[in-house]
């Protein structure tokens, strides 16, 4: 993954919290004065191609956190989806064309009730709540992003996982007439990521299917992905087609392209640089070009909830 350099963000790009909140329930309250909600929690604004439909999310106060959300429009222009272009504005730009109905999630492998989802039973497996997380991409810049969904583990328990279920592959999306980028071969289609089976079973772990309580845009990773908030960014796979449970590790896409760079592991470490530059600090996007970088937190801010599964182990030999 090259470094690139940010554009200048003025700070007033950073939405405070009312205002997004509040956006979103005019939102809701204007497609629900004109279109009833569909019981699967996305209104029917959505089964009618509406750009951006309203979900029923409830905010989880477990996951809140006292810092401004990043501004919308930054978090849906300022993207990593290499299926759509290696420049940070090309996902926005081309991702329109990738279909994302009808959609399936097939979870395989060492599971005992192997099972193929439509999105829209995922839609409707859990309730949709809002979880406010800090994301760190490796390349140096942060967000902070209200996702909707629902714990990963939610969906692993209906399939029940072996007792040799040590590790979980994600295999994302390949659409080669709505994907650009592939046809470039800097990756081996499709982007694949990987977590140890602890990793995936926890709470933090979270499969996302909206943001700011609408359904997924497609730069993000429509219409299922990732969030694990305590790893860099490349470690959410977006656009997730098949889940799979494996008894051994599994390598990554950026592992495999690079392995002196990128872990399997990946955890935010401020303490471990990558190899052509440190992750100490970090820009947080939308806060002013001129505002001082701010300190990486070890695994990003959630030591607490993650430190433990790491205990005994080397993160500078598993970086
Ligand atoms: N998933 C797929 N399928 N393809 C990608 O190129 N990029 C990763 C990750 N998931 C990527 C992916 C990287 S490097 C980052 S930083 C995050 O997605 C970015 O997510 P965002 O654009 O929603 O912030």
């Amino acid at each position: 993954m090259s470094k690139l350099n940010l554009p200048p963000v003025p700070s007033s790009e950073i939405t405070p919290r009312d205002v997004w909140q509040g956006r979103r329930r005019w939102l809701k309250t204007a497609a629900l004065g004109s279109l009833a909600v569909g019981a699967g929690g996305v209104s029917s604004a959505w089964a009618a191609g509406a750009d951006a439909a309203t979900l029923n999310v409830t905010a989880n106060q477990k996951f809140a956190l006292d810092e401004p959300v990043t501004d919308r429009k930054l978090v849906t222009t300022y993207n990593n989806f290499y299926e759509f272009g290696t420049d940070k504005g090309d996902p926005a730009r081309n991702a329109g064309r990738l279909q994302t109905r009808p959609w399936t999630v097939t979870i395989e492998g060492e599971v005992l009730k192997p099972r193929t989802f439509d999105i829209d039973d995922l839609l409707k497996l859990a309730p949709l709540e809002e979880r406010v997380y800090r994301m760190r991409c490796v390349e140096g810049w942060s967000m902070v992003i209200p996702w909707n969904g629902y714990s990963l583990s939610t969906l692993l328990s209906q399939v029940q996982p072996t007792g040799n279920a040590r590790f979980v592959e994600f295999v994302t999306a390949v659409q080669p007439d709505n994907m650009p980028g592939v046809r470039s071969r800097i990756i081996d289609w499709p982007y694949r990521e990987g977590l140890r089976i602890d990793e995936a079973m926890h709470p933090l772990t979270m499969l996302v299917m909206g943001i700011y309580g609408e359904v997924l845009p497609n730069q993000n990773g429509a219409p299922v992905r990732l969030a694990v908030p305590w790893k860099y960014g490349f470690k959410s796979a977006k656009s997730i087609v098949t889940i799979r449970l494996l008894e051994k590790q599994p390598v990554s896409s950026w592992e495999r392209i690079q392995p002196q760079e990128y872990g399997f592991y990946a955890n935010v470490n401020p303490t471990v640089s990558h190899p052509r530059w440190s992750q100490a600090t970090e820009r947080r996007i939308g806060a002013g070009f001129l505002a001082p970088r701010r300190d990486t937190l070890m695994f990003n801010g959630y030591a607490d909830q993650v430190a433990s599964l790491y205990e005994g182990m080397d993160l500078r030999r598993y970086y």
